[in-house]
Formats: C-alpha cells, sequence, structure tokens
C-alpha cells in the first residue's frame, strides 16, 4: 500500500481521530490555568507561521505537535471561565463533536439529493426554532454563516416584498428606506448596503434611557421620508442589543410596520437565547408578529461557530426571494432542496450541533445556563450599585451589562481593560454608550461561576485605583 492509500485507511483515521479527541481533552481541561488572551504580537505570530506551501507531506503526528506549538497558545481561550468579550460563546462540548460528524459526513444540505437525512433533520430543527418564536406552521427558515447573513437576507425579503418582488429582476426603481435604532448591529448597515438600498437611506434612531428605539422619533422620520416621496421599506427591531440586551417595544412596532405596509424584521441574534429562560418568560413578547427573525444558536445556545439562523414567518417569502431552479438542479416536491428556499446553495450542516445539544441537554438545561448567565450580569449590578467607584450604565435584562468608571475617560476605560486583559484571567471589551466610554461584559459562558464575576468586578477596581492615581 503506497502512503496516499493509508492516509484513506479506516484504522488511520480511528487512530489519529482519538488523538484529536485527547488533544482536545487536554486543552479543555488545562485552559482555566492558561491566560485568556495570549501576550504575543501579530509579527511574532506571522514569523511563526512563515513557510512555504509544503510540496511533501508530513506525518500527521508530527502536525498535531506544530498544532500544540503553533496554534493553541495563542487562541484567544472562549472556553476560558472568565471569557466575557465579544458575542462568542463557550461551545456545548456536544456540538463540537457534531461539527466533527458533520465533516466526516459532509453532508451539503443545499440540495436533498446529498443530504436526504441531513436536509429532514435540519428542517426539524428550523421547526423547533420557529415554534419557539411563536411562529405558525407555515414559517421556514435558513441556517446561516451567522447573524451578518441572516441580516441580509431579511432586508433582502423586506426589499422585495415591499416591492412586489420587481427587484429581483428590474433592480432598485424608488427610494427604498430602512429604519433601526442607534444601537443596531453594524450588519445592519451592510445589508442594507448590499441589498442596493444605500445607506444613506437607513435611518439610525435615537433611545431612550434604557436604548430602546424611540417610537416617538420612529413615527416622525416615516412621515417625513412619505413626505419626501421615499418608500418607507423595512422596519428593523432588536430583541437584544449587543451593548446592553435591550430590547425595542416589538408590539407597537408590528403595529407601526402593518400600518405604513413595511417588513418588520427583528434581529433577536443574541437576544434569542432568552426565550430558553425560565427567569425572563414573555421579554421577548410580539416577536412571533415578525415577518422575519435573526437568531444565532452560536450565540447564546452556545452552538460552536458556525450557526447562524433567519426565520421567516411564511416559508413562501424565501421561496419568492430565491426559487431560481437552473437545468442542473432538478426540483420534486416531495424532496425539500434549501437552495430553492434560501440564498446559500453548497452548505455545511450546521444544524445538527444544534439538533445534538438540544437532544443531550433539552431546552431546560440550555436554559439554566442562560438564567446563570443572566444572574452574572444581575451580580455585577448588585455590586456597582453599591460602589463609588463603578457604576451600571444600563439595569442588565439579559447577560449584557455595560460598566462606567464614575471618573475617568475613555481612555482610562480602554487602558484599565487592557491592563485587565494582560492579566490573563477576564477578557471584556469596551464600547460607547451615547457618546460616552463604558466596559461591556457579555457572558456567554457555562464554565462561568458567580466569584469568576465578582473577582472581575475586584481586578476592574484595582486597575482603575492604580491608574486613577498614578
Ligand atoms: C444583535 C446582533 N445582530 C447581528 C450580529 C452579527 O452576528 P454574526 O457575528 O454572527 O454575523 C451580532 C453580533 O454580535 C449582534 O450582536
Amino acid at each position: 500500500m503506497d502512503k496516499d492509500e493509508s492516509m484513506a485507511n479506516a484504522a488511520d483515521f480511528r487512530q489519529l481521530g482519538h488523538r484529536v479527541v485527547d488533544l482536545l481533552a487536554d486543552y479543555l481541561e488545562g485552559v482555566e490555568q492558561q491566560p485568556l488572551f495570549p501576550a504575543i504580537e501579530p509579527s511574532e505570530l506571522r514569523k511563526l507561521l512563515d513557510e512555504p506551501l509544503p510540496q511533501r507531506g508530513t506525518d500527521p503526528e508530527r502536525i498535531l505537535d506544530e498544532l500544540r506549538i503553533k496554534l493553541l497558545p495563542y487562541c484567544t481561550n472562549v472556553n476560558h471561565p472568565g471569557y466575557y468579550g465579544l458575542m462568542t460563546p463557550t461551545p456545548a462540548p456536544i456540538g463540537v463533536l457534531a461539527d466533527f460528524i458533520a465533516s466526516a459526513i459532509n453532508q451539503n444540505v443545499g440540495s436533498y439529493v446529498i443530504a436526504p437525512s441531513a436536509t429532514e433533520m435540519e428542517r426539524r430543527t428550523m421547526r423547533w426554532l420557529t415554534e419557539l418564536v411563536g411562529f405558525g406552521p407555515a414559517a421556514g427558515g435558513n441556517f446561516t454563516s451567522g447573524g451578518t447573513l441572516a441580516n441580509l437576507i431579511a432586508v433582502k425579503l423586506g426589499r422585495d416584498f415591499t416591492s412586489d418582488h420587481s427587484t429581483q429582476k428590474l433592480g432598485v426603481q424608488k427610494t427604498m428606506t430602512v429604519y433601526a435604532s442607534e444601537e443596531r448591529h453594524v450588519s445592519i448597515d451592510k445589508a442594507v448596503d448590499m441589498a442596493g438600498l444605500g445607506r444613506a437611506n437607513l435611518r439610525a434612531l435615537p433611545t431612550d434611557d434604557e436604548f430602546r428605539v424611540r417610537l416617538d422619533a420612529l413615527d416622525r422620520v416615516i412621515a417625513e421620508d412619505r413626505g419626501k416621496g421615499l418608500h418607507p421599506a423595512v422596519l428593523v427591531g432588536i430583541a437584544g442589543t449587543t451593548n446592553t440586551g435591550s430590547v425595542d417595544p416589538l408590539p407597537e412596532l408590528a403595529a407601526l410596520a402593518k400600518r405604513e405596509g413595511m417588513w418588520f424584521h427583528v434581529d433577536a441574534a443574541y437576544g434569542g437565547g432568552v426565550l430558553l429562560s425560565g427567569q425572563r418568560p414573555g421579554l421577548l413578547k410580539g416577536l412571533e408578529l415578525a415577518d422575519s427573525i435573526t437568531l444565532d444558536p452560536h450565540k447564546w445556545f452556545y452552538a460552536p461557530l458556525d450557526a447562524g439562523a433567519v426565520l421567516v414567518r411564511d416559508e413562501k417569502f424565501l421561496t419568492a426571494s430565491f426559487g431560481m431552479v437552473p437545468p442542473y438542479l432538478k426540483a420534486d416536491p416531495d424532496r425539500y432542496q434549501f437552495y430553492i428556499h434560501g440564498f446559500e446553495q453548497s452548505r455545511r450542516f450546521r444544524s445538527l450541533k444544534v439538533w445534538m445539544a438540544f437532544k443531550q441537554y433539552g431546552a431546560e438545561g440550555i436554559g439554566r445556563w442562560i438564567d446563570r448567565n443572566i444572574r452574572h450580569a444581575e451580580r455585577l449590578y448588585e455590586l456597582a450599585s453599591r460602589d463609588s467607584q463603578i457604576e451600571a450604565v444600563n439595569k442588565p435584562l439579559m447577560s449584557a451589562i455595560c460598566l462606567r468608571f464614575r471618573s475617568g475617560d475613555a481612555e482610562l476605560h480602554r487602558r484599565v481593560v487592557a491592563a485587565v486583559e494582560r492579566e490573563g484571567r477576564f477578557w471584556v471589551s469596551t464600547t460607547l454608550l451615547k457618546g460616552r466610554p463604558a466596559i461591556r461584559v457579555n457572558p456567554i459562558n457555562f464554565r462561568t461561576t458567580e466569584r469568576d464575576i465578582e473577582d472581575l468586578f475586584q481586578a476592574l477596581k484595582e486597575k482603575h485605583r492604580e491608574f486613577h492615581q498614578g
């Protein structure tokens, strides 16, 4: 047997596969002892990885050794209990293994013929999500690379719906306007651009003291746009803002969109997880009134990247927007073809990790992790409310909380966060809220304990004291 054949041999795969699982189990077991954020400059990493394209093969054992030296020590350890930074969860272990399985069987869920059982499993998983948000039996949806693509698909659906589906053929014939709050995620801006609507036609609306879109401003701006002969097309509500987990008044927005003949999209990329919470029943009331919803399992459902999703009240909107059937792909009504009911053609079997996580932990089990993360944010709020140095900017509804030093400018906030990061126990991010600096803490982490959160609070105070006095 020559070398190439031996690489495809099941026994070799088994042996190497066990090694990989051992490597990862060791990594997960030791991750808490590792610094959370690697102390290495990009130039050093480039030097470490600088090599020409390998012309000859290498023993896989040596490749794993290289990973031990060049990759694992320089990861940002989202599996560490102190990770509360940008929205990437500690991945549920079953989801990690699910991705491994999905790669091995390599089903292409775009097309039924390359993924019969996977297609139906994906549909079932999507059904669980559409039922969770309160959509009825006509609903459908797509798993996507993330919230960014989900928001893009939703804005395009809104564009097509409000132009009687002429835009797909003719392009944009009139000025269509989109409305979202100043607290929207930047992916909304990108979506408006990519859908050909033009970012100048996106209206960024002010928010109230709890960072929810202001309805009075929305009414006024829509009326002004109508007065100018423009065409209000898409209204975006946010169910869980990136900074503070705030929830726009969804029932009121739904009514307004209906009155104005607009498409109502809700970005619940982060906040959708709260639907599993026992502590916050009814927080997303009105979500079920949306035409489309972004909800990302790779955020607060603890799925490893990537698994975003766009959910649609009626699947026929997806089909109307994307349902082209080229001659090399045959359609058979009984064989569900995701490529006809969505944008992406070749696509990874993303739902498997969501399906397996729901099966292993149950919606209640995942909900308990979510409630613990909410409790972590509440604990920070309690600590800040009786502290002389730190104040809370928002009362947390979800697990996102912004803190601010009672004295100190943006530079001081940045320096404190950088110093905490250098110590390697915690990773938090900085942001601006209504133009003022804040420290954003966002546990989406089932390894975090209340003690970790209290230690973070102390670490922020210590660094602040050091820099403020120094
Ligand atoms: C509210 C919201 N929407 C959309 C996104 C974009 O999601 P993704 O990073 O999965 O593309 C994010 C990311 O944090 C978000 O917070």
